[in-house]
């Protein structure tokens, strides 16, 4: 039986691998699946697994309060190593463009054991946007023998760096598979959806469903500083201009996020500043928001689906399909912009109508169950 060595470590990942995880233990006795969390988030990472019902084989709870590439990298790496030698998989699965992506991919490179990358073909080409994603999610294209690309975009950019088709299979992305598991399983119970919600409403003053409410998120390295300055001093302008209107911003635990965002929105009355979400009531407050502005990867490829018009506080972005689609707009990290194109949402309802359609360009919901397929092919 081949063994698969299943490996990631923040929030984002373990989201977008959950539903994988369960696809391959689905198929009893036909692989030997490990999973292994890093632990390069720790909180937010424990908040996904409680939700899919995941417990790791193997955690090596590498978190520590402010830590820096370098520690997060080093700290993986020789972790890896002992791992891959006592697991000695046939492959291991890493997700995106984190550092436990690009960690655990070299320490299996280095280890001779063959390294498929789920959510492959990502790009901006901007080393320093997002950063340092941009190049994890390059390194990790060029130590892959199998790629999982979620779009025909994602295919196209890792044909055009000379990775051979036959390495290359479309799957979707198996974020919409873990929405849309999430969604289902809420609205077959919903007094706990409904609970959700009031809880939600308690936690931020408002009737989350009949208000209208802009949710936020930002994590971004590049925005750390200025860029949060400028979205900061724009949500303070916004909340202003618009009394009516609430702000709700679960704030990202990064202390470089955390303590700037706290100290200059604190106090306003309509910005909502609470902590990280578990997954089923971020995904109810996605579901009930009347617009989304952030800097997310994951929240990007979400929000379409649900017909929610988003602007992206970056300046690139290596999800086109959905601002080709219109429902995603590039904002920047920038005070003016972000104001500008805000208030027009808000104010215009043809031009919010225009961006609010519902589509899905990143996948249908069976990503996971391809992947599975092009395993069984692969594994032989
Ligand atoms: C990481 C990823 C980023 C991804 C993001 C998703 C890298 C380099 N960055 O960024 O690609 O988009 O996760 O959210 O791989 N912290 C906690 N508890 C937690 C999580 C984080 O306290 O559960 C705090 C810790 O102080 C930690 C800090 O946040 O040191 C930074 O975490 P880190 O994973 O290094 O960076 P993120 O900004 O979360
Ligand atoms: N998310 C969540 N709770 C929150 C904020 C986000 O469950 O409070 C989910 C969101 O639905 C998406 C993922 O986390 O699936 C995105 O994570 P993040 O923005 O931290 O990382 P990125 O996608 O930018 O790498």
């Amino acid at each position: 039986m081949k063994k698969i060595l299943v490996v990631f470590g923040t929030r984002p990942e373990a989201i977008k691998m959950a539903p994988l995880c369960h696809a391959l233990r689905a198929k009893h006795g036909e692989f030997d699946l490990r999973i292994c969390v890093t632990g390069q988030h720790r909180d937010m990472l424990d908040q996904v697994l409680g939700v899919f019902n995941i417990v790791p084989d193997i955690d090596l709870d590498i978190m520590r309060p402010g830590q820096t590439l370098f520690d997060i990298t080093a700290r993986i790496l020789v972790e890896m190593k002992a791992v891959i030698e006592s697991e000695k998989p046939d492959i291991v699965l890493v997700h995106g463009d984190t550092t436990t992506a690009f960690a655990s991919a070299l320490a299996a490179f280095y280890s001779g054991v063959a390294v498929g990358h789920v959510e492959a073909g990502l790009r901006t080409h901007d080393l320093h946007a997002p950063f340092p994603e941009e190049m994890n999610r390059q390194f990790v294209g060029r130590l892959a023998s199998v790629h999982f690309a979620p779009t025909d975009k994602s295919v196209a950019n890792l044909a055009a760096e000379a990775v051979p088709a036959q390495k290359i299979f479309k799957t979707g992305n198996t974020v919409i598979d873990a929405l849309q598991w999430i969604l289902k399983r809420l609205a077959s119970e919903p007094a706990r959806a409904d609970a959700i919600l009031l809880r939600l409403a308690e936690l931020v003053h408002f009737p989350l469903v009949s208000e209208r409410y802009v949710l936020v998120t930002g994590h971004r390295r590049e925005n750390f500083g200025q860029g949060f300055e400028q979205i900061t001093a724009a949500l303070a302008e916004l909340a202003g201009r618009y009394p009516g209107v609430h702000f709700v911003y679960p704030v990202h635990l990064n202390p470089n996020v955390a303590s700037h965002v706290h100290a200059a929105l604190s106090g306003i009355e309509n910005i909502h500043l609470i902590s990280p979400q578990e997954y089923e009531p971020f995904a109810l407050l996605l579901q009930h928001c009347h617009i989304v502005l952030t800097d997310s990867g994951g929240i990007q490829e979400e929000a379409p689906s649900l017909g929610k018009p988003v602007l992206v506080m970056r300046d690139v972005t290596e999800r086109p399909e959905a601002v080709d689609a219109g429902t995603v707009r590039l904002v920047g990290a920038d005070q003016a912009r972000i104001v500008t194109e805000l208030s027009a949402l808000l104010d215009d309802a043809e031009h919010y109508q225009a961006m609010a359609h519902a589509h899905n360009p990143y996948g249908d919901g069976n990503a996971c169950e391809r992947i599975v397929t092009h395993l069984r092919e692969i594994l032989v």
